[in-house]
């Protein structure tokens, strides 16, 4: 009989890196709505961590509660009315910092062209685009600073990018609608602390 993989042990070395000790990690249960900070679980967990009064928003949408908020829809109420991503590298050729970043951009080229009044094609729900705004979000953040990401994945802002992972959280929509991931990850104060 073939031997199953899992018999033959598990190499502690090839494992993937470990969560930060400590990772808190919840569910919850909510209808799905394209205003992602008017469901009550994602409220109460932006009132836990959004420690600070500088906050930055690239994407605020209806509900944002981040003092600096950006949105290309002429709609929103926010400050901005730029592309995202053009935002961020302005905040940055300003040299700000901030207490904690929020991104919630569209999730797909397809929810940006249907749910949401898309610019460029739908260009913010590509997966390329959202490591650009990454790459610029993550400088705009203070050392010991917070990244809250929303999205379909737990990539967050990541460890390439100087930041380790404090919390997830799932929002399950049901079998038809994929779940929103929530990470809560904050900024290294030194690059000694990295590794
Ligand atoms: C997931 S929603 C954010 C919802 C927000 N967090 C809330 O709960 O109200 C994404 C937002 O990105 C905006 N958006 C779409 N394309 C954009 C772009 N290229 N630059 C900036 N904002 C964009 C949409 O208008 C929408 O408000």
């Amino acid at each position: 009989m073939k031997p199953s993989t899992i018999d033959e042990g598990i190499d502690e070395e090839k494992l993937p890196l470990l969560p930060t000790p400590g990772l808190r990690f919840e569910r919850f249960w909510e209808m799905p709505c394209k205003f992602t900070f008017s469901m009550e679980s994602v409220k109460s967990l932006l009132k836990q961590e959004m420690l600070g009064p500088d906050w930055i928003d690239p994407f605020a949408g209806k509900y944002s509660p981040a003092n600096l908020q950006n949105d290309a829809d002429l709609e929103r109420e926010s400050d901005f009315h730029m592309d995202g991503l053009e935002f961020l590298r302005l905040m940055n050729l300003d040299k700000r910092h901030f207490d904690g970043g929020i991104f919630d951009p569209p999730y797909s080229v397809e929810q940006a062209l249907c749910s949401y009044k898309a610019k460029c094609e739908g260009t913010a729900g590509r997966e390329e685009y959202h490591s650009r705004c990454k790459d610029e979000l993550a400088r705009l953040i203070k050392p010991g600073g917070k990244a809250i990401c929303f999205g379909w994945t737990s990539a967050g802002l990541g460890v390439n990018r100087g930041f380790s992972l404090e919390r997830i959280m799932l929002v399950c929509h049901g079998a038809a609608h994929y779940d929103t991931i929530v990470t809560v990850e904050r900024k290294w104060n030194t690059q000694a602390e990295m590794w």
